[in-house]
């Protein structure tokens, strides 16, 4: 360990402020440059109060997205053990396809402080605030066929949404496919991207984005509306590196129950968090306009809609709740 990362790991650990004195006998190094450390961890996004003749303290809910802070709470087995962390990119989906040349890394993660150019479903743009929240994509090689990887979006989407719970203990909604909710309004979405030949998976890229620490303004005016974030719904800031962390631990696990039984055991928490079953709902896919009744979700993770002609499994399509009632119920 390097100086820094000494003095860093000790301000981790410690719940009372921290003298220069003290780091700089314990380390063996000048005041001065305890001094320097410190400023260059705080330029680095580490919130560190210099307290008046107390000493250093640590805000440990604000750290940056940095290796070094994530790797501390990660207690997964592969996924993120190898990590590229960026201050500022276009879309970590597209950096993810540009390490996928080169890296064949099962678990990769791609993850951001900034996206430029955040990439939705149906290619819509997507918000992605500095310092905010989490923007990160996944680079996964799961041992399945390509026609069995759909449902990888609802796993991971219930991957994430048992992470909140674990650190935030904030109950979040799924909408299928890919939209995770508080209260209706946005929270994260996934979006995921396959790269196969017809027999074989190479790599599944798994992008999420999770607002999180965002207040009000952080979003543009024309989302304030329909987005929210975690830290509206608590009192205090959430541990991003913690957070993700958690994320890997329950995504690692997910896409390893997935792959050795499929879609069917994660349908009943599924159904536990999804606000539309049993709600009238209009689909939009690329053919049509289907309107229904949200009546479940099956082995393969299809929405099943219950239609004038019967029920229809849904594949693909964006969903809303109905506003008018349905002529058939
Ligand atoms: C959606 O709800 O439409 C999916 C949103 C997915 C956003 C994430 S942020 C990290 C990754 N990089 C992107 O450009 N998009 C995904």
């Amino acid at each position: 360990m390097t100086p820094k990362q000494q003095i860093l790991e000790t301000l981790r650990l410690a719940t009372e402020p921290i003298s220069g004195e003290q780091l700089s006998s314990e380390l063996s190094i000048s005041r001065t440059m305890v001094w320097k450390h410190v400023q260059s961890l705080i330029e680095e996004g580490y919130a560190i109060e210099a307290i008046r003749k107390k000493g250093y303290l640590l805000n440990k809910a604000q750290q940056p997205l940095s290796a070094e802070s994530i790797k501390q709470y990660l207690h997964t087995e592969k996924y993120a053990r190898q990590l590229v962390s960026l201050d500022s990119c276009t879309s970590t989906q597209k950096v993810a396809n540009e390490w996928l040349l080169t890296n064949s890394y099962d678990g990769l993660l791609i993850v951001s402080e900034e996206q430029t150019d955040g990439k939705g479903r149906l290619n819509r743009s997507w918000n992605s605030t500095k310092g905010k929240g989490l923007w990160m994509s996944w680079v996964i090689k799961p041992n399945i066929l390509p026609h069995e990887s759909p449902p990888v979006t609802l796993v991971a989407a219930l991957a994430v949404a048992k992470a909140i719970q674990k650190i935030t203990s904030i109950q979040v909604d799924i909408k299928w496919p890919n939209d995770l909710l508080i209260d209706g309004k946005k929270l994260g979405g996934i979006l995921t991207e396959l790269q196969s030949t017809p027999e074989q998976i190479e790599a599944i890229i798994v992008g999420i984005g999770l607002n999180v620490n965002h207040q009000l303004e952080d979003f543009e005016p024309s989302i304030q509306q329909f987005a929210t974030s975690l830290a509206l719904h608590q009192e205090t800031v959430i541990n991003r590196p913690e957070l993700l962390a958690e994320i890997a631990y329950q995504l690692e696990h997910a896409i390893q129950q997935f792959e050795a039984e499929g879609f069917a055991p994660f349908r009943e928490q599924w159904t536990q968090h999804s606000q539309m079953i049993g709600k009238e709902i209009t689909a939009q896919t690329v053919r049509e306009t289907i309107e229904g009744v949200a009546v479940g979700i099956n082995e393969y993770g299809a929405l099943l809609v219950e239609t004038s002609g019967g029920v229809i499994p849904l594949f693909s399509g964006d969903v809303t709740l109905s506003k008018r009632k349905l002529d058939f119920k």
